[in-house]
């Protein structure tokens, strides 16, 4: 799996990706949003299942580096939705796209970039109606990224995720839609 845009290449994992991105999973303010920075083990851990997913789906969230350098800024791509998560979106959406970019990077439609040619790819290769993107509700950043991207909520979709206990401050979210053009 290889795309690539203007600035970047999105490629499948390689061994050398773990190490690059347990720095972005450990970062406190990247993970602002998430239960939690991930410690260097829980981010290896994380490396070997996206692995996983990769052989098993033929596609998952993917590598994003930088042409000129070739420097890993983070992952972007598109993720097979599991339960409880796909009953919690009301059972039809099948695809999630999402991005995780190292913090030295924010800021220049890197993720909106990447994304864009995510869906072009995912519409062109598989057998979806729509794919969905979805975040918590204070996330506005990675709303901003639903919306150059042309997704739409309706709020009657807002959800609480079913990962987090009831009371947990990051439950509340939102789901963006995008429709096969
Ligand atoms: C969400 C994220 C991928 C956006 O990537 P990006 O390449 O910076 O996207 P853009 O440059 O298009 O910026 C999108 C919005 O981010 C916000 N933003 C930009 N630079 C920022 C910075 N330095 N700090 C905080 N927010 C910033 C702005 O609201 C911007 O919207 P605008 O362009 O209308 O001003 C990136 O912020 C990120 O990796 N965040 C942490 C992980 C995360 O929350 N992922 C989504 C989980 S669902």
């Amino acid at each position: 799996m290889r795309l690539e845009t203007e600035r970047l290449v999105l490629r499948s994992w390689e061994q050398r990706d773990r190490l690059p991105l347990a720095t972005v999973l450990g970062d406190a303010e990247g993970r602002r949003f998430y239960p939690k920075a991930l410690t260097a083990d829980e981010a290896s851990a994380q490396f070997d299942s996206i692995l996983k997913r990769q052989t098993e789906h033929g596609f998952c969230f993917g590598a994003a580096e930088l042409k000129a350098g070739g420097s890993f800024v983070g992952m972007v791509g598109l993720g097979m939705i599991g339960e409880p998560l796909r009953s919690a979106l009301g059972g039809s959406p099948q695809v999630e796209i999402g991005w995780q970019l190292h913090r030295s990077v924010w800021g220049q439609g890197l993720a909106p970039e990447a994304a864009s040619a995510w869906l072009n790819w995912g519409f062109a290769n598989l057998p979806l109606d729509e794919i969905v993107a979805f975040t918590f509700e204070g996330n506005l950043p990675s709303q901003r990224v639903m919306q150059k991207l042309g997704m739409t909520r309706d709020p009657a979709d807002d959800f609480l995720h079913p990962g987090l206990p009831e009371g947990h401050p990051l439950r509340e979210h939102v789901l963006y839609r995008i429709a096969r053009p």
